[in-house]
C-alpha cells in the first residue's frame, strides 16, 4: 500500500513538473516531438543512458513522450556486451529494450564494430587475423542473435575513416585488414535477416574528404551487394562548425540516389564558444537544429533524426569538453531549449 503511495506520488510530482516545464511556453500537451515526426513519417529518437533511466523519474516519463525511437548510448558496445571473452551481458541492454518495447518505441543498436570502448581481453590480446575474425564474427552472431527481432537498426561499422578519408588504422584494420568492414555486414545480416543495418561516423554530414570517402564506401559495398541498409550522418556539430544545409541536403540526396537511408544519428550543438551571450548562444544552436531537421525532411531517404542524448544534463560533452555546454533539446533541469521549440515548428510548419 505504501509502495503505491510512493508510485503514486512520484507519477504526480513528475507530471506536474513536467507541464510546468512546458506550460510557460503554451504548447498543448498533445504537441510534441513524437506526435508531430510521426505525422511526418520520421523516426525522432534520442540516446539513452542507463543510470538516469532507472533513477531519475522525470528521464523516462520526458523520454516517452516526446520521442519514439531510443538509441542505446553505450550499453551495446562491446565492452558491456561481452566484457570477458566468453561471457555477455545483455541486463543493461535489455532494460532498454524493454522499455522501448513497453512505450511503442523502436531501438536503434549502437554498435557491433567501432575501435572504442573494447574490453581489454581484446586490447590487451594478442591474436592472430583467424582468430579475431572468429571473435568478430562470434561477436556479431551472438548479440544480433540475442536481439533478432527486437531492435530495429544495427549500426554495423562505426568510425571506420579519417578526416581525410583514408581508412582509420584501428584493432579491426591492423588485424583483419580492409575486409572487415563488409565481412561485419554480412555477419550482421545472417543473424538477422530482417533488421537495418548502417554505417554511421562523423565530420561527414555536409561536404568534403571524408563525407566523399563514406559515399564512396557505402557505393562499393553497394556494388559488391553487402547487405547495408543506410547511413548514419552523426551532426555532432558546434555553434563555429556546422555544415551548410544545402550541403547536408546535397550528401542526403546523392546517399538517397544509391538506394539508402539516411538518418541523422547523433545530433548534438556544443555552444561553449561561437556566440557572446546565452540567449544567443542557444538561439544560434536552435537555428542549426532547424537547418538539420529540415535537411532531413527534404528527402525521403532520411528516414530518423536522433539526438545524442535526453538532456544537457547527461550529455557526454561537458566532461568530454571541460566546458559548459548546452548541446540538446532540454537543459539540465528537463525544460526545453529553444533548440526543442526550433524543431516543433519545422515539424509543424515547414
Ligand atoms: O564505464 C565507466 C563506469 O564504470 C563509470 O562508473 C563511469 C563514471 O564516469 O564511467 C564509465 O565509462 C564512461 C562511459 O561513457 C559510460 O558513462 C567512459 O568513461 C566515457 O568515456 C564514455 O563516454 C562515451 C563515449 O562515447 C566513449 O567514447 C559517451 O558516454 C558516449 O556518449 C559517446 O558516444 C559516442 C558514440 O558511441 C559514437 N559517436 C561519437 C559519440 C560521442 O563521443
Amino acid at each position: 500500500m505504501k509502495r503505491r503511495w510512493f508510485f503514486a506520488s512520484v507519477l504526480f510530482i513528475v507530471s506536474a513538473s513536467l507541464s510546468l516545464a512546458f506550460s510557460s511556453y503554451s504548447l498543448p500537451n498533445s504537441v510534441t516531438l513524437r506526435s508531430l515526426a510521426e505525422k511526418r513519417g520520421i523516426e525522432i529518437g534520442a540516446a539513452v543512458a542507463i543510470p538516469p533511466l532507472k533513477t531519475d523519474p522525470m528521464y523516462p516519463q520526458l523520454l516517452a513522450s516526446q520521442f519514439n525511437s531510443a538509441s542505446a548510448e553505450n550499453v551495446m558496445k562491446f565492452e558491456y556486451l561481452h566484457p570477458q571473452p566468453n561471457t555477455y551481458t545483455f541486463n543493461e541492454a535489455d532494460t532498454l529494450v524493454d522499455f522501448a518495447k513497453s512505450h511503442n518505441m523502436t531501438v536503434h543498436a549502437h554498435v557491433l564494430v567501432w575501435h572504442i570502448q573494447l574490453p581489454k581481453w581484446l586490447t590487451e590480446g594478442k591474436f592472430s587475423r583467424d582468430q579475431l575474425i572468429t571473435i568478430l564474427r562470434d561477436h556479431i552472431h551472438k548479440v544480433v542473435g540475442y536481439y533478432k527481432g527486437k531492435v530495429q537498426a544495427w549500426d554495423v561499422v562505426n568510425e571506420a575513416l579519417n578526416d581525410d578519408g583514408t581508412l582509420r588504422n584501428t584493432i579491426w584494420l591492423q588485424g583483419i585488414g580492409p575486409d572487415y568492414i563488409e565481412m561485419a555486414f554480412r555477419w550482421a545480416r545472417e543473424a538477422d535477416p530482417n533488421v537495418e543495418l548502417y554505417y554511421n561516423d562523423f565530420g561527414a554530414d555536409g561536404f568534403g574528404p571524408k563525407s566523399d570517402a563514406v559515399y564512396n564506401l557505402v557505393k562499393k559495398l553497394k556494388a559488391k551487394q553487402v547487405p547495408i541498409t543506410g547511413v548514419g550522418l552523426q551532426m555532432h556539430v558546434g555553434l563555429g562548425w556546422a555544415p551548410p544545409k544545402r550541403d547536408v541536403i546535397a550528401n542526403i540526396n546523392r546517399l538517397g540516389d544509391l538506394g539508402l537511408n539516411v538518418h541523422i544519428s547523433e545530433m548534438d550543438v556544443q555552444t561553449y564558444d561561437g556566440a557572446r551571450t546565452e540567449e544567443e548562444k542557444l538561439q544560434k544552436a536552435a537555428n542549426i537544429y532547424a537547418d538539420m531537421m529540415s535537411a532531413c525532411l527534404s528527402n525521403k531517404a532520411c528516414k530518423s533524426f536522433t539526438v545524442w542524448g535526453l538532456t544537457d544534463k547527461f550529455s557526454w560533452l561537458p566532461g568530454f569538453t571541460g566546458k559548459p555546454n548546452s548541446p540538446l533539446l532540454f537543459n539540465t533541469n528537463y525544460r526545453p531549449n529553444p533548440a526543442y521549440y526550433a524543431l516543433i515548428d519545422v515539424l509543424q510548419n515547414k
